[in-house]
């Protein structure tokens, strides 16, 4: 018998309890989230060496007609490189220049508007015209009109607007001419007019993360942050600022370049958008290969703390005024940073750590602090407000660990930060119903103990289709289309989680209660109190669940139900099937007295309205 009993007001669940995790891996932003699609924007990924490799850029017309060549000629001080075209022919057949096809192609719709800014430079006076055309070269999909340089004027900044005449998913940006000259192009932006709240964020992705109601989000890594090598490592001060100053670097760990178009800036205005507080992971001097000892670790103390000026300053401080100059004169609500990521066992990780801390502390008291040292299983060594705790495992170790944090010291230490979680390996392949239902196992274990655990976020959040560096992740795309894998659906079920309370519950079932967990919670919207019993089967037997409620405070008759399960638990979504293993409506009956069966590897929310 199962009883589910509403003793008491229950236990408050954190306001901030389930958020994302954003990081720079599988072109998760670039190529991703952030809607530029030109890559390689201002010729710098190949280094700054001439001649440079300026991939994926590749030339429109013969050898014989257009000669392509990077320079060290850019208008820009911080990403030198730019890129000469010269064009051989004279009164060409056809438009000769250079292409570039995105992120595995551009996505350009017939009726959509699309701003196109670039610099330009010529040698003589000459004309260039700019044009999407489909990925075989065959359609042209919108074309400017004619853009006459002068050749005395040095480089000048184009901007103008294509409205596409026709679609492509996968269409390619050209800048061409037909008449023998030589020009230079740099910093060549693309981007659809319309966008995620106008502010540059991909409106389909970004609005399945506003679908999950996240209270917060950690960027922009994971080892994105640490880099393979220091000198590789994710540097605030570099992505902020006009877009097309930002020098770019390349994400050694994931290995690409990112043009940092999505930079401290715009993570913030994100997390503003998604209504999310932002959590910023800096880097600590401590790469996966090099380390910075802690008697030289000044420099990039300050840098944390110019940060945290740039996110929390007033518009006349140095960082505040930059901020303010990018369009957001208030500051953002920054009430979370985390030292490093994965480092605790690192030789200089724990002194650098105290000198950020201590510093933090000093100027900014009331922000909190992560740690990457694990304080589940002891007292750490050092102060900290949470500390990071990251499990990526089979699905069966996943479901076991709903008991993970039953039994920790509830003191008043540092609460958990489950900042990364995921089933992985063959069990998981790209997204199985299987690893889903364990992670909503040992979701509902998170929610057990949210006295304990504060904040949790599945990792990594996106896949670009086409670069899929790490298997599962949540959402998958291409370049026009996306969907959410189980683990995705999954994490929805949790959205009014947050800031809930928890009901005090005592709860057994039919048969084999083991494969069974389950949690319930009373909504804290207030217009809707609503209750939600949530429950996963992760046995292969159906279980009957009775659930008697004593008080009389709901009727199931006007439950609702979604279910998540499939014919095969090793059953994935995909571009052919986005929708096969996704949340489903079930009819309840009855009245004051709740009979269900779950079905063998399933997992169910019933929302009974509270009377
Ligand atoms: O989520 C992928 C990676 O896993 C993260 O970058 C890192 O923190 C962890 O090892």
């Amino acid at each position: 018998m199962h009883v589910l009993s509403d003793e008491g007001d229950g236990t408050p669940i954190p306001s901030t309890l389930f958020g994302i995790f954003f990081e720079e891996i599988n072109h998760a932003g670039n190529g991703g989230l952030w809607s530029e699609l030109v890559s390689n924007r201002g010729f710098e990924a190949g280094g700054q060496n001439t001649p440079s490799n300026i991939a994926p850029w590749t030339p429109v017309g013969s050898s014989s007609d257009v000669l392509l060549a990077t320079e060290r000629a850019s208008p820009f001080a911080r990403n030198p490189i730019a890129l000469r075209v010269e064009v051989l022919c004279d009164s060409c057949q056809a438009p000769v220049g250079v292409a570039n096809p995105g992120y595995w192609g551009m996505d350009v719709r017939a009726g959509d508007e699309y701003k196109i800014i670039f610099w330009l430079k010529a040698a003589t006076s000459s004309s260039v015209v700019v044009s999407f055309v489909s990925s075989d070269s065959s359609v042209t999909l919108a074309q400017s009109d004619t853009i006459n340089v002068d050749g005395t004027k040095g480089w000048t900044k184009q901007e103008i607007v294509l409205k596409a005449q026709a679609t492509d998913h996968y269409a390619q940006l050209t800048i061409t001419s037909k008449e023998k000259t030589v020009f230079w192009i740099d910093q060549v932006s693309a981007m659809p007019v319309e966008t995620y709240k106008g502010h540059g964020f991909r409106k389909d992705l970004a609005l399945m993360l506003e679908e999950l109601k996240p209270r917060f989000i950690r960027f922009p890594g994971g080892c994105y942050v640490e880099g393979e090598r220091l000198q590789n490592a994710w540097r605030w001060r570099a992505s902020v600022g006009p877009w097309e100053e930002r020098p770019g670097h390349l994400g050694d760990v994931w290995g690409y370049w990112s043009d940092d178009g999505i930079g401290y800036f715009e993570f913030l205005q994100l997390a503003e958008d998604l209504d999310a507080l932002p959590i910023w992971v800096f880097n600590n001097g401590v790469s996966h290969t090099d380390e910075v000892a802690t008697s030289l670790i000044g420099p990039f103390v300050q840098e944390a703390l110019d940060g945290l000026e740039f996110a929390l300053g007033s518009s006349s401080s140095k960082y505040g005024a930059l901020r303010a100059k990018m369009g957001h004169p208030e500051p953002f609500n920054l009430k979370y940073v985390a030292i490093g990521n994965e480092d605790c066992g690192k030789q200089y990780y724990r002194d650098n750590y105290l000198q950020f801390y201590y510093a933090i502390k000093k100027y900014y008291p009331d922000i909190s602090i992560v740690t990457n040292c694990d304080g589940s299983y002891r007292q750490l060594d050092h102060p900290a407000d949470l500390y990071d705790f990251h499990i990526y495992t089979s699905a069966s170790n996943l479901f076991n660990m709903n008991h993970q944090f039953d039994k920790i010291s509830r003191n008043d230490g540092p609460k958990a930060f489950v900042s990364e979680y995921a089933v992985t390996g063959n069990d998981a392949g790209r997204g199985s119903l299987l690893a889903a239902l364990a992670e909503a196992a040992f979701l509902i274990g998170i929610e057990r103990n949210s006295d304990v655990v504060h904040m949790t976020s599945y990792a990594p959040l996106f896949v670009n289709n086409n670069d899929r560096r790490w298997n599962p992740d949540s959402i998958v795309y291409d370049s026009w289309q996306s969907y959410g894998t189980p683990s995705y659906w999954v994490q929805k079920f949790f959205k009014l989680s947050s800031g809930a309370t928890l009901l005090p519950s005592n709860i057994t079932g039919s048969t084999n209660v083991n494969s069974v967990v389950t949690s319930a919670i009373r909504s804290s919207d207030t217009n809707d109190p609503s209750i939600i019993v949530k429950a996963v089967n992760f046995g292969n037997k159906a279980v009957g669940l009775k659930l008697n409620i004593d008080g009389s405070f709901w009727n199931s008759a006007n439950s609702t139900a979604v279910i998540l399960t499939s014919n095969n638990v090793m059953d994935e979504n995909s571009f052919s099937n986005p929708t096969k293993v996704v949340p489903k409506t079930v009819t309840m009956s009855g009245k004051n007295q709740m009979g269900i069966t779950l079905p063998a590897y399933s997992f169910m929310a019933i929302t009974v309205p509270s009377l």
